[in-house]
């Protein structure tokens, strides 16, 4: 018999049990609701709805509970719509009918938005040790590669030389400021709504506030409507893992490309690299494809929820029900995802040769614009000068290193026997030493920074 069945005549149908029932995914909320449960018989019982005794076995009983749960030995009954329904269903077959008292001016709409909220911050803490271990694995990697040059793109088409520790400490910051937007979800997942009730709040005399502080909430909701039907914290928290996911997934999509033979200049760790079942020679750059479809996963989660959040009627609506399984799966999602990860990076090798060999001179157009600005020349001038010493080496079928200085005094009067130092990979970049930028001294400040905000979490 459901606990709200006393104004039906009939027991409601099989399909639509199917349909509604939540207890096989939000079962594993049974620590939350039973810890809600505690903090809340404490909570009655201060406000006098039920005797210290009456407390007492029903906190011994919800432990009990808690135990069947963790051994595994919770038997799941017929009737058992959700876990809020199972576990007071179980505590009131241990403890008898004084069970049944827990309930009083409690809702399951508030009650499952104080458990998925208590299950949401302790995920977002789970998820934020991983991104630490990413972002420690990022450092490391770039502390060993300061000086290893390798080609910059922009529109993938080759720019200006860098360093591979530029290149990996640019993720690096984007996963710190996914690390700071979990770390405000979690602020705004810290309100208790334990109290509101159905919709209209309770009439009994609870201490709100220290309830909510039982619970480890930092404050309670200010609004009883709000606080059954607010589901910020599950569209705040989905964003979050949706743009920390397509980080990623353009993590991924670099080391796809990069460990194309084409390019070559990294390749995965043989034990995360995976084989074709046709052809003998496949090294496939399996987890990042998988990181950068993961992506779209964790993103289809945000899209559905909002979807389902719009245009919402007021308060509690079973439509809420669909905030769960979305961030539960994004959740363990990123869960598998991130250890891959963060051994990919670990394990990179990385083929500093290849880089070297792939870097053009052509690259190094812009320094020879900026070696006739610092002779005096309008940049925009400098850029077209350039620009035709380029076009002149293609057509002369040669390195634009190796146009003469005739050649080149033929373009601009400015260009001296000391033309030749522009024609140095590392010393362009180590050229580009303002904070930002590739020079190795530069990336070392940038890394000292990193460390400073690794240290301040
Ligand atoms: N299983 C429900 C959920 O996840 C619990 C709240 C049910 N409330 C209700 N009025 N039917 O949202």
């Amino acid at each position: 018999m459901a606990m709200w069945g006393g104004r039906f005549s009939e027991p409601s149908d099989d399909d639509l049990r199917a349909l509604q029932d939540s207890i096989d995914f939000d079962r594993r909320l049974y620590r939350q609701d039973i810890q809600g449960s505690i903090a809340y018989a404490k909570a009655i019982a201060a406000a006098g709805v039920i005797t210290a005794d009456e407390a007492d076995t029903i906190i011994n009983g919800l432990q009990q509970v808690l135990e069947e749960f963790a051994n595994e030995t919770f038997e799941l009954k017929p009737g058992d719509e959700d876990i809020h329904t199972a576990v007071e269903r179980r505590l009131t077959e241990l403890v008898g009918p004084v069970g049944g008292k827990l309930h009083t001016g409690r809702s399951r709409n508030d009650q499952v938005a104080t458990d998925f909220r208590l299950w949401v911050i302790d995920a977002i803490g789970g998820v934020d040790m991983l991104l630490d271990q990413l972002q420690r694995a990022l450092v490391e990697q770039a502390t060993a590669h300061l000086d290893t040059l390798l080609p910059g793109y922009t529109h993938l088409q080759p720019a200006q030389p860098i360093t591979l520790a530029h290149w990996l400490m640019s993720f690096f910051w984007m996963l710190s400021r996914d690390r700071e937007r979990l770390a405000e979800a979690k602020q705004r997942t810290s309100v208790s709504p334990l109290g509101s009730g159905a919709l209209a709040g309770t009439p009994l005399d609870i201490d709100r506030e220290a309830l909510a502080h039982d619970l480890g909430f930092a404050s309670y909701s200010q609004n009883s409507l709000d606080g059954v039907s607010d589901r910020d914290f599950v569209a705040e928290t989905l964003f979050a893992l949706a743009l920390m996911g397509t980080h990623l997934s353009r993590l991924a999509e670099d080391i796809i490309i990069y460990s194309n033979p084409l390019f070559g200049y990294i390749s995965l760790n043989d034990r995360y690299s995976t084989g074709s079942s046709l052809m003998p020679q496949k090294r496939n750059a399996d987890p990042m494809e998988l990181a950068r479809g993961k992506a779209g996963r964790l993103i289809g989660h945000l899209t559905g929820l909002l979807t389902v959040l719009k245009g919402l009627p007021s308060t509690y609506n079973k439509d809420l029900q669909e905030d769960k399984e979305a961030l539960f799966d994004a959740v363990d999602t990123v869960e598998k995802l991130l250890p891959v990860v963060i051994a990919v990076i670990r394990t990179l090798n990385v083929r500093p040769e290849k880089m070297r060999a792939a870097l053009d001179e052509d690259m190094l157009a812009t320094d020879l614009a900026d070696y006739l600005v610092h002779r005096g020349m309008p940049f925009r001038q400098a850029h077209h000068v350039a620009g035709q010493a380029v076009a002149l080496a293609s057509s002369e079928g040669v390195k634009l290193s190796k146009l003469s200085l005739d050649q080149l005094r033929g373009l601009s009067e400015l260009f001296a026997e000391d033309v030749t130092q522009v024609f140095d990979f590392a010393a362009s970049v180590a050229r580009r030493n303002a904070p930002g930028g590739p020079a190795p001294s530069a990336v070392r400040q940038q890394i000292e920074q990193a460390r400073t905000w690794l240290a301040g979490r």
